[in-house]
């Protein structure tokens, strides 16, 4: 049955037996070696040279960049130098199994090279003049850009489902390669499903999903949806690759992790940092930041190593590489340390590669800009500065939801010197003011945090502990990350338009009460007290679902992280009676061996931190009034008059608002 804009599957004819003997779906995947670490097309970036520089650091397969079918197979004067600029055949490197380039032995395969297409005869045209130099050839569903939009192709073919089987199908029973796609999502993830199961039907042997819908472009880029695409790997019977949000070489492992995919694409991720699926980089990215030796196993990650070896690929093929996409890229490598040495922008600039020079001389000027670049970063190594993190580190750097441990910064640290490759996040057009995630993005979250608890509490009632414990794990991994840096004074609205500043001088006691409370916490981060509050008692019932289970182990653990590491009076004492009762289940034999080092441990370290706590807390709230005075209160027409400092019963201290 067909439902409203999803036509029915078996309204597409049968997929039909290819003219050619080829292999399909996963005896295809394993004969081009099981890819597991891809890069993705990229227009004027997925060039030959930058296909090298990438494998050579980890990646299993490349694709090429986009290529249009209808340009690439017009006739006329000058077709054949366009032909040639989109895949170069006549120094056959492009799709080679061997490459000579000085003294390394490279290759450009596997490769798969991709068209966008709306004509299936001009598509087949196409494919059929690369399909001898790589292993696939792409259907690309995804480009979203206004150029696609008017030469109705990519994302632009999404509303015409029989037109993509039909490119895709064609491809499939005439070419001797396998045809692979490469497709968006839709918002509903229904119409997904259906529209992915259509292009297997159609014949794709393999599949790239970009975990974000047409509209997710530019500045409302976002955060790639793995759900989306798990859910799809599950539905297909071919190899799937996710797509989006790989920046950190965590990120592609634990999106091979929680997607269950094949293999896992990087496209921003991989220009800013060629070399992020190399395995041999050490993980613990942070200890970057600790002044002192320099770090060995971090070679891959030096910009001017990379760099050099960029260009040393270029000078050495044959082939030329565009000036664009060479210039390109040495603006993305670079990109950290040229936002310290402004200046070397402009020498960047003006460089220029000479396309039909062979070897060093092709490169002069590019080489000119990365000598003086290196010795400009030589001498910040020595510079204590140079290792302070500057206030607005990764300030809007999206998270992928799900990531296996969101708490733990030391493989996406917010800070990593400019002489390292890292990624780069693009602002959004909007800035966010009060969280240092956009404010959207921190709703939508927060949003899909308490939808999952409901259903873990709903798991727990019906004493199904194990299936809640899953929800609450996958609950917190939703919730925006915790503040690591205090924002700026600019942050708190001292910058903001006159009207805004008028609206806000009119805004009633009460709401100002509310919005001064829910922004502030006890360790002056800007926070809002809802998230704070969720996040406790998600590990509160996570701590609850494993005590069920008698998980001691993992209830200790959720315990300490939903009271002691939230700190404050009130979380650390009840975190105390929470050891308490384990120590007495303890007593009864309850708990096993291995839980008891950290209970007992627990034990020890908790009631000292708890007597220092009440101190603290005072210290750390006037520390809070102060800054508030500064910033938020006058704002409001407000003084630290407005706020009194009250002792709780039992211990700890209070911050009232008076009117
Ligand atoms: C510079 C650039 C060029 C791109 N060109 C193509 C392309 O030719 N074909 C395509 O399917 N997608 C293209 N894309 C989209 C990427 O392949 C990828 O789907 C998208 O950037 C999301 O992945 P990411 O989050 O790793 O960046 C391009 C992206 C970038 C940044």
């Amino acid at each position: 049955m067909s439902r409203p804009n999803i036509p029915a599957l078996d309204s597409f004819p049968e997929t039909g037996t290819p003219e050619h003997a080829k292999l399909g779906g996963y005896d295809f995947y394993r004969s081009i070696g099981s890819p597991q670490r891809i890069v993705a097309p990229m227009v004027d970036q997925s060039e030959l040279a930058w296909r090298v520089l990438s494998r050579r650091y980890g990646s299993d397969l490349v694709y090429t960049p986009m290529i249009n079918a209808k340009v690439y197979v017009q006739k006329n004067k000058g077709s054949s130098r366009v032909r040639e600029g989109y895949f170069n055949k006549a120094f056959a490197e492009e799709g080679a199994q061997e490459l000579v380039l000085g003294t390394k032995k490279d290759t450009d395969r596997p490769l798969i090279v991709q068209f966008c297409a709306n004509n299936p005869d001009m598509l087949l045209e196409a494919a059929q003049s690369v399909q001898d130099k790589c292993d696939a050839v792409d259907l690309n569903l995804g480009c979203p850009q206004q150029i696609a939009k008017r030469g109705n192709f990519g994302a632009f073919l999404m509303d015409d489902w029989h037109l993509i089987f039909t490119l895709i199908n064609t491809l499939h029973r005439k070419l001797s390669v396998p045809v692979t796609v490469k497709f968006r999502v839709f918002d509903s993830l229904e119409k997904t499903l259906a529209y992915a199961k259509m292009i297997e039907r159609a014949g794709a042997q393999l599949v790239t999903v970009h975990g974000r819908t047409r509209d997710m472009k530019g500045h409302n880029t976002h955060v790639a949806n793995w759900e989306a695409i798990r859910a799809v790997k599950e539905a297909l019977r071919i190899p799937v690759f996710a797509n989006g949000n790989i920046l950190y070489p965590q990120d592609w492992r634990d999106a091979l992790a929680f997607t269950k995919c094949d293999g896992v694409m990087s496209a921003e991720g991989n220009l800013y940092n060629p070399t992020l699926f190399h395995t041999e980089i050490v993980q613990d990215l942070a200890s970057l930041a600790h002044r002192g030796e320099e770090k060995p196993g971090f070679d891959a990650l030096h910009i001017v190593h990379v760099a050099n070896e960029y260009l040393d690929i270029v000078a050495n093929l044959k082939t030329p590489t565009a000036g664009s996409a060479l210039k390109g890229h040495m603006f993305k490598i670079t990109r950290p340390a040229l936002a310290i040495h402004a200046d070397l922008r402009s020498v960047l600039g003006k460089a220029h590669s000479n396309e039909i020079a062979h070897g060093e001389d092709r490169v002069q000027e590019y080489r000119a800009f990365v000598v003086e670049l290196t010795r400009r970063l030589e001498e910040d190594k020595l510079k204590a500065e140079s290792y302070i993190a500057p206030a607005d580190a990764s300030r809007y750097y999206m998270k992928p939801l799900h990531v296996l441990d969101p708490h733990d910064t030391s493989k996406r640290p917010a800070f990593i010197p400019h002489w390292y490759l890292q990624p780069y996040f693009r602002p959004p057009l909007n800035p966010p003011k009060v969280t240092d995630i956009g404010l959207e993005d921190s709703e939508m979250r927060t949003h899909h945090g308490r939808t999952l608890k409901a259903q873990g509490n709903d798991e727990f009632a019906k004493a199904n502990y194990a299936k809640a414990i899953s929800f609450f794990l996958d609950a917190i991994a939703q919730l925006p990350p915790r503040p690591e840096t205090n924002l700026e004074e600019k942050e708190l609205g001292a910058d903001d338009t006159a009207d805004e500043h008028s609206t806000a001088t009119h805004t009633p006691p009460e709401v100002m009460e509310t919005i001064l409370t829910e922004a502030v916490s006890l360790d002056g981060h800007l926070i809002t007290s809802e998230i704070v509050e969720l996040r406790v008692k998600l590990f509160a019932n996570l701590a609850a679902s494993h005590l069920k289970l008698e998980h001691y182990e993992e209830t200790i653990k959720a315990a300490t992280e939903a009271k002691e590491r939230l700190g404050g009076w009130n979380h650390l004492s009840s975190a105390l009676e929470d050891y308490k009762r384990l120590e007495k289940l303890d007593k009864e034999g309850r708990v096993p061996k291995a839980s008891r080092a950290e209970l007992y441990a627990a034990l020890r370290r908790v009631p000292p931190l708890l007597e220092n706590v009440s101190e603290k807390e005072k210290k750390e709230m006037m520390g809070n009034l102060k800054t508030l005075g500064n910033s938020f209160l006058g704002y409001f027409g407000l003084s630290t008059d407005n706020f009194q400092m009250q002792e709780q019963e039992g211990g700890g201290y209070s911050l009232n608002f008076v009117r």
